[in-house]
């Protein structure tokens, strides 16, 4: 039996949202779910004036190496809004790494936790969120996504994507073969998913001011979302 077959199901992710404090504080230690309330999550962001007030979350998708964190960053400092991290929350919430929940539990374990850490982001404030590349393939996610917030896929072409992924080795799908195949194959799959986003914006090498100007001048021309 692999480590794998045999802790997949002993342990899971919380199926049970309205009592989140009952499950998920198991995963690898971590302080659960439960730590992980809105009112907690979205507190003490210094926020300065915002350009344009948006009335709902803005949620970056797209694929691995797109810069969603870095420019989501940036976006909500120049909106005056926090800045979530839906790959850092679940790994808060679970007291361990991406990479770990993937060797340990495997990827329906992580697809499970990252679709309830998104959903319970999404009751909070208005933030920027930015997600991991497979977040908005989960039917699940991209309707709460829909329904509660304005997606922005900043979209990269597959040379840019390998460079940037080369970077850093935390990227549990990438292990099992070569990244550009892999990240081709995904950036094919994936590719009509992401184009369901509200907007679409060009994350290429420049500056990741410049990408978010090119966001926030789309968020502008569309003031009602
Ligand atoms: C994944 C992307 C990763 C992380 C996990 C799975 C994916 O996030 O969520 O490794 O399915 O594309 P980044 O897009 O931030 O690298």
């Amino acid at each position: 039996m692999t480590a794998r077959s045999m802790t997949a199901p002993a342990i899971h992710f919380p199926l049970d949202m309205a009592h989140p404090k009952r499950s998920m504080d198991l995963l690898c230690g971590g302080i659960g779910l439960g730590s992980a309330s809105p009112a907690r999550l979205m507190k003490a962001h210094a926020i300065s004036p915002p350009m344009l007030p948006p009335r709902k979350t803005i949620v970056l998708v797209g694929m691995m190496g797109a810069g969603k964190s870095a420019v989501g960053r940036k976006l909500a400092a120049a909106l005056g809004l926090p800045f979530h991290d839906a790959d850092s929350e679940i790994e808060r919430a679970a007291g361990c790494s991406v990479n770990e929940i993937f060797e340990q539990l495997g990827e329906t374990a992580f697809r499970d936790g990252e679709r309830k850490v998104i959903a319970r982001l999404l009751e909070g404030p208005p933030h920027v969120l930015a997600t991991g590349g497979g977040a908005f393939i989960d039917t699940i996610t991209r309707e709460r996504i829909k329904r509660n917030a304005t997606s922005v896929w900043l979209k990269a072409d597959l040379d840019l994507l390998v460079e940037r992924v080369s970077r850093k080795q935390t990227r549990p799908l990438l292990k099992n073969g070569n990244p550009r195949d892999i990240l081709e194959r995904l950036l094919r799959e994936r590719g009509p998913v992401y184009a369901e986003a509200d907007l679409i914006v060009e994350s290429g090498n420049g500056q990741h001011e410049a990408v978010v100007e090119q966001i926030v001048a789309q968020l502008e021309q569309r003031a009602g979302i």
